[in-house]
């Protein structure tokens, strides 16, 4: 209809003024006309020029006054010819009190002594109020009168955005509808042969397809999986999160008082609590490795508890696993190996930029017999070399588990530093002997943190990015594919 109404309009006349004043003879939206103006003219159906004009519209406190009159003459008004106290006089006008007798004084309407209130004038014009309606109306008034209602704020200045059109190159009185779709109805009656129909649009871009999409975690996993199986390596199974703290912690030579096996560290179950078998004869040796030693080792010196080694937890690192698959391997007659696992581990930690309470674990080991410190670092290098960090450095750490122990450092090109990305050592004899390893057997292990090189490598530098409640899902669905040395 608002179409039809401006270009009809422009048929018998050479231009429309004022969108505004046009909108309002036709009974039409001035949104409505605007909207249908922007669309012609982009047609070029029409030439449309800007007009921007100053408009003063009443404030709240205006449209209050513009409705029940100005506070001056309500107060006036409440004033009887005989007087009134000023007491009584504010109950009867609460609200307009203060304001309205200021302005009644000033201008000479009222008089007030130190009690009474009485008039000075028998009649009284709202001026103010017929201005306010003025304005409401749009109707101009003068601008001493404007900058008064200004100063009192009952009105302020709008800016008001309007068109003047004109006849465009393009123009037509009626737009001629273009067909897009071919339908049964226009076959039957015919029509088909005089419907113009709309263009074809090629280059227009296809709807987003929707599917499913990999997780940045899960496409540095794959390529990580890959490089362990390019190298040989057997996955280990790491689909339980549950373990026992005997797997976890007691098999692996961790003493029953460390601070990581504390609540505050670890995630214990309430239920199940405990396990319910562990293999006997195995549980014998490793109370006795951690009470009094053997196998060339001091042992610990205290006194080992069963029931801290039941104690049901979430894994705190996937090395739990690998105890487990050592143990198993050492039941057998002896082959070598090399196992690898990715997977998820928890600890009780303080969730900041860099640390959640779940994270996943990259692990791998050899156990072979006459393995040296010299091949671990070897094996690190061909590593981290197909992960693309071939400047390698290493540190002296600690583990329970291994000796000597190694933290690994590489050089970050991007950032221009040594970046820690590993754990890694030489499982201790107090940990292999008594699972019933051969003594020439030794295992060389690694581990780091699926989450580190991800950040790396996608740039994100808050974990809660990366994982979490607050990952924004577009990222998901937009980040680019993973090559890692294939
Ligand atoms: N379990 C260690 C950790 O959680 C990683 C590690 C694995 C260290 C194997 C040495 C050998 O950090």
């Amino acid at each position: 209809m608002a179409e039809e109404a401006v270009l009809g309009y422009l048929e018998k006349n050479e231009e429309i003024l004022d969108s505004g004043k046009f909108a309002e003879e036709k009974g039409i939206s001035h949104d409505e006309i605007v909207n249908v103006i922007k669309s012609l003219n982009g047609f070029r159906l029409l030439d449309a020029q800007d007009i921007k004009k100053e408009r003063w519209v009443l404030t709240q406190e205006g449209e209050s006054y513009a409705k029940d009159g100005s506070p001056e003459v309500q107060l006036f008004l409440a004033v009887p010819p005989e007087g009134i106290t000023r007491e009584d006089l504010q109950k009867l006008k609460p609200s307009i009190y203060k304001i309205g007798t200021q302005q009644a004084i000033k201008n000479k309407w009222i008089e007030m002594g130190k009690l009474q209130v009485s008039r000075k004038v028998d009649h009284v014009d709202d001026k103010v109020r017929d201005f306010l309606i003025q304005i409401q109306n749009g109707e101009a008034i003068g601008s001493d009168d404007i900058d008064a209602l200004k100063r009192r704020k009952l009105i302020s200045s709008q800016m008001w955005k309007g068109y003047s059109v004109k006849k465009g190159p393009k123009y037509t009185p009626k737009r001629k509808k273009v067909a897009t779709d071919l339908t049964r109805e226009n076959l039957l009656r015919g029509d088909w042969k005089e419907i113009e129909f709309k263009e074809y649009n090629f280059l227009a871009k296809g709807q987003p397809t929707e599917g499913g999409c990999l997780h940045p975690l899960l496409k540095v996993r794959r390529q990580i999986q890959m490089i362990f199986l390019q190298m040989g390596f057997e996955e280990m199974p790491t689909n339980n999160f549950v373990e026992s703290s005997f797997w976890n912690f007691d098999a692996l030579f961790q003493p029953q008082q460390h601070p990581a096996r504390d609540s505050h560290d670890t995630f214990f179950l309430k239920e199940p609590s405990t396990t319910r078998t562990l293999p006997e004869d195995y549980v014998e040796r490793v109370k006795q490795v951690h009470e009094s030693g053997g196998y060339g080792s001091r042992g610990y010196g205290y006194e080992w508890k069963r029931e801290e080694a039941n104690k049901n937890l979430l894994r705190t690192h996937t090395t739990a696993v690998s105890s487990r698959m050592l143990y198993a391997l050492a039941q057998g007659t002896f082959a070598p190996k090399s196992y690898y696992s990715i997977d998820r581990v928890f600890r009780n930690e303080a969730v900041d930029r860099t640390h959640l309470a779940e994270f996943h674990q990259i692990e791998g080991l050899i156990c072979d017999r006459g393995l040296t410190l010299g091949h671990l670092i070897g094996v690190l290098h061909d590593f981290f070399s197909r992960l693309g960090m071939s400047k390698l450095k290493f540190k002296p750490a600690y583990n329970p588990y291994t000796e000597p122990s190694m933290e690994i450092f590489s050089y970050h090109e991007g950032l221009q530093k040594w970046v820690e990305i590993g754990n890694s050592g030489m499982f201790r004899p107090e940990m292999l002997l008594p699972m019933g390893l051969p003594e020439d057997v030794q295992v060389i292990a690694w581990g780091l943190s699926l989450e580190r090189p991800t950040m790396i490598l996608y740039g994100i530098d808050n974990i809660r990015d990366l994982f979490g409640h607050k990952v924004d899902l577009s990222l998901i669905k937009r980040n680019p594919l993973c090559r890692l040395g294939i």
